[in-house]
């Protein structure tokens, strides 16, 4: 039998922007599981729940103190327990989220950590001496994620430096203590023994260092659209890495059914495949390509041509537009819903796993906000000193929170968020007596029907779930189109109106297209899934 996760679709819930339930302006556990029939009308078949372990809260939960409790603006382990078995008991999954490259800083283990170079917990964090006369100068020159900054941030008790790959205050685990291996193993059985049926696992691909702490090569250049001092061969994707997936699968193998690993990993196609092994390591990759999409045919079918090149099946591609940490994909189309719309029919008829970003189903955007009140620690640490004109002409989001404003559900005080009266933890985006659950619901032709319906034909369609996909060639211009066995999905992308001919039955539409007599006609911007008449034998 195919693994579930094989043929899922995700969910991503941000905890703290989904639901508030005790009127604090903060989302949290309770809330989400009054919420989860939202998520099954929409017919999605994973959840994913973002961090809510306990945590100072200084990078939103993805800094931690203990990896078995929960923090508790979100509630309690019993809620969380109560969050597995009501999202099951709705016929879905459920996802958790894992750090294990780091800990907050806050965590007793570091705190124990930098307290001396003798202490029982010395060398569960990834410790080094100094260079030059008094070891002053970091250890080599390994870079943080942001790049710019190093790695390594100085400690004047042990007079060492340790290693912190996002943020200083999220120092690295040292994963080649065996202590540390033990300890983070069995918290992952920990969940495991509650029931989730697999977690995301937060930057994935950073965890296994070069033990030698070589230095990176030296190499500037602009990488995914951000600038790169350095190739980060000692630090990304090493070897052990690959091997630390397969040890995490085997943990998983000790539990009845299929769990599911998904990591957060970058890098070229054959490296990210290699931590699927031989079906023995991870289960699935995040593609992230679609994150930073052309709204054009042909980037889409160059794109999707190439997952499907380098992730034949059993493996699966997976299709990302939007996430926690980067635009919403409405920005990207310049607040066009119908170009909103032609995406959602692509991310769900692809061949693979696709994941939709909670609001991302009625179509939010970016929340502008200023850049000086920021509370990402990225905007308000790494790059504070930008004046509000640069950040406005990025065209990545350099403050997260706007993209982390509460989920809009309804048109009343707080789009039913939280209650009238109290503050949300971050301002609710003014458009949301449009753009909320509750108005679409009751507009058949709203972005959140189009994904119901999308959604629902995913589910029931084998051929959608497990048909090969095959691009389909002499289409005019600025058309993609694809057949999935016997369905067949065209999008026109471009700026014309065009008609292919193509017979069938139109199953699910987006925008203006008009299907009979052996024709599709196709207005720009919409997009038709078709089921095709297959000539019966006589
Ligand atoms: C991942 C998360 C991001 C977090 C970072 C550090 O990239 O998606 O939100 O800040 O890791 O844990
Ligand atoms: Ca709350």
């Amino acid at each position: 039998m195919t693994p579930w996760w094989q043929t899922t679709s995700i969910y991503q819930v941000y905890p703290r922007s989904f639901q508030d339930s005790n009127a604090d302006g903060v989302g949290d556990l309770p809330g989400i599981i009054n919420r989860l029939d939202h998520l099954k009308e929409l017919g999605v078949e994973t959840v994913w729940v973002s961090p809510f372990f306990a945590s100072p809260q200084q990078d939103f939960g993805y800094d931690v103190t203990d990896y078995e409790a929960v923090a508790p603006e979100y509630g309690t382990l019993e809620d969380a327990q109560r969050l597995i078995d009501e999202v099951h008991s709705r016929g879905m999954k459920v996802m958790f989220d894992l750090v294990l490259n780091h800990t907050s800083d806050q965590h007793p283990w570091f705190l124990r950590s930098r307290s001396s170079r003798s202490n029982p917990k010395a060398d569960w964090y990834i410790w080094a001496d100094g260079r030059g006369k008094h070891g002053k100068r970091p250890p080599n020159n390994w870079k943080s994620a942001m790049e710019f900054t190093s790695a390594w941030q100085y400690c004047p008790t042990r007079r060492q430096w340790y290693m912190a790959t996002f943020l200083p205050f999220q120092p690295d685990l040292n994963w080649r203590n065996p202590e540390v291996k033990r300890a983070m193993f069995d918290t992952v059985r920990f969940w495991l023994d509650k029931g989730v049926d697999g977690f995301r696992l937060d930057i994935f691909g950073q965890i296994m260092k070069d033990p030698d702490f070589a230095n990176n090569p030296v190499r500037p250049r602009v990488y995914n659209g951000f600038p790169r001092l350095t190739e980060r061969i000692h630090t990304e994707n090493t070897a052990d890495n690959v091997t630390l997936a397969k040890e995490l699968r085997a943990v998983c193998e000790e539990y009845p059914g299929d769990r599911a690993l998904l990591g957060e990993v970058f890098g070229p196609p054959e490296v990210l495949k290699s931590y699927l092994g031989e079906d023995d390591g991870l289960n699935l990759v995040f593609l992230f390509e679609f994150l930073t999409f052309h709204y054009n045919a042909e980037w889409f079918r160059t794109t999707i041509q190439g997952f499907e090149d380098n992730f034949p099946a059993p493996m699966q591609p997976t299709y990302v537009l939007e996430n926690h940490d980067r635009s919403r994909l409405l920005d990207r189309v310049h607040g066009d819903v119908a170009k909103a719309g032609v995406l959602a029919v692509i991310l769900l008829t692809l061949r693979g796993v696709p994941t939709v970003y909670q609001g991302q189903e009625i179509g939010m955007s970016n929340t502008r906000l200023p850049f000086k009140d920021a509370l990402d620690p990225i905007a308000a640490s790494v790059y504070k000193h930008l004046p509000q004109f640069f950040v406005d002409r990025m065209s990545e989001r350099l403050n997260r929170d706007e993209v982390r404003t509460p989920m809009q559900w309804d048109a009343s005080a707080n789009a039913g968020f939280c209650p009238d009266g109290v503050q949300p933890w971050l301002p609710v985006n003014p458009d949301y007596e449009r753009v909320n659950v509750a108005h679409q619901e009751s507009d058949n032709d709203s972005l959140l029907n189009l994904y119901r319906r999308l959604f629902a034909l995913r589910r029931d369609s084998e051929s959608l779930r497990s048909g090969p996909l095959a691009m389909l060639e002499a289409l005019p211009d600025g058309v993609l189109g694809y057949r999935r066995a016997d369905l067949i999905v065209l999008a026109n992308m471009g700026i014309e109106p065009v008609t292919v001919k193509y017979s069938g039955r139109s199953l699910v539409e987006a925008g203006e297209v008009a299907v009979g007599m052996g024709r599709v006609s196709l207005f720009p911007d919409s997009a038709v899934v078709l089921q095709t008449v297959v000539p019966k034998l006589a």
